[in-house]
């Protein structure tokens, strides 16, 4: 992540930059300390902002109202209108900036398709705004805007792939140390992303039932991070069981695949993908017709080393390990994905 300071007055101008990210295996692991294996994708959400107004005021190509948040007036981010102003004002309780800004919004990330889109705003809107520190500590000051804004008790996984993306790379995260080993996607592999047309909200969704049952399931067995598949056997409770299985047989899939990354065994990771989303599908309860439908449809397309639901689940997009130009004609839009930087800030004009 790059930061640019302005060495005492404010810049007049800014543009940050925030990509969003597909998640290749490990989900539903971030939040009980565990492994995932994002990738920040060459899809990016802008905020050009011109600094100097005591509010924060945003417009977007995508959305009919402007995002209108004041600086002195605290409010609940989460109440706030129309609902995508929501995240700019979380973002803007935790940075509690001294300046605000006006200006635009635009993206190319598919808004609730399951590619963080939410998170490339936050983190775009953080640096326009001026937060700076590591790319950790932006990544949880939005990863907590997120959570204020939307009520979803989201994990850190999406604002720490759009902070610390590496161009080529895939990003093992820790989620327990909170570190982040950069891992090459290997040669002749093609990341493609099909999108099932089926959009979702988290706070909609079972994501905080979800969660719940985790930490329900950790009281009994202790961390999932440790426990082991014969101790997640020992719980009686048929739900929370199945929802221990997933996330400890998640996280050795996650490890198995950095590890078939690194030897460029693509059949291996492939076969770790398929496993993946049948316990989303089976175990975790995350996945949902068309998107099964589409998993399988992927998995038997030629040239396809595997597929699975990607992100939260309740619909959104799958994600694809393929051999180079497979030719990938499923759900309604298909397109292939770079690993890319992670997010950073430019002045554009300092006055
Ligand atoms: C959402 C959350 C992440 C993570 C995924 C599921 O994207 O924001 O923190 O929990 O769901 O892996």
């Amino acid at each position: 992540m790059t930061t640019v300071t302005s060495g005492g007055a404010d810049p007049v101008t800014v543009l940050a930059r925030a990509p969003g990210r597909v998640n290749l295996i490990g989900d539903h692991t971030d939040y009980t300390g565990g492994y995932v294996f994002p990738i920040a994708i060459d899809r990016y959400t802008e905020v050009e902002m011109e600094r100097g107004t005591p509010w924060v005021e945003l417009v977007s190509a995508d959305e009919e109202d402007a995002a209108i948040v004041s600086l002195d007036d605290p409010v609940d981010p989460a109440s706030v209108e129309p609902a995508w102003a929501r995240y700019v004002a979380g973002v803007v309780a935790m940075v509690r900036p001294d300046t605000g800004g006006r200006g635009f919004v635009r993206t190319t990330v598919p808004i609730g398709a399951g590619l963080s889109s939410s998170a490339a705003l936050e983190v775009a809107t953080a640096l326009a705004l001026g937060l700076e520190g590591t790319p950790l500590d932006v990544a949880l000051a939005c990863q907590r805007a997120e959570q204020i804004a939307s009520g979803v008790p989201c994990g850190v996984m999406d604002q720490l792939a759009s902070t610390s993306g590496v161009e080529g790379h895939a990003l093992l995260m820790d989620c327990r140390a909170l570190t982040v080993e950069p891992v090459p996607v290997p040669g002749g592999a093609e990341i493609v992303v099909v999108d099932s047309g089926q959009r979702r909200k988290l706070a909609t969704s079972f994501y905080g039932v979800r969660r719940a049952q985790t930490e329900d399931a950790e009281t009994l067995v202790g961390s999932l991070r440790e426990a082991t598949l014969a101790d997640v056997e020992q719980i009686a409770h048929d739900d929370l069981r199945r929802r221990a299985r997933h996330v400890v047989s998640e996280n050795a899939r996650v490890l198995a695949f950095a590890e078939a990354f690194r030897s460029g065994d693509l059949v291996a990771a492939g076969a770790l993908m398929v496993q993946s989303h049948a316990s989303l599908r089976d175990d975790f309860e995350v996945s949902t017709t068309a998107l099964d439908e589409l998993v399988d449809e992927l998995t038997a397309t030629p040239g396809v080393h595997g597929a699975r639901l990607t992100g939260a689940g309740f619909g959104g997009c799958a994600v694809v390990l393929a051999e180079r130009g497979a030719r990938i004609d499923a759900g309604v839009d298909a397109w292939r994905v770079r690993a890319s930087a992670g997010a950073s800030v430019t002045v554009l004009s300092d006055g």
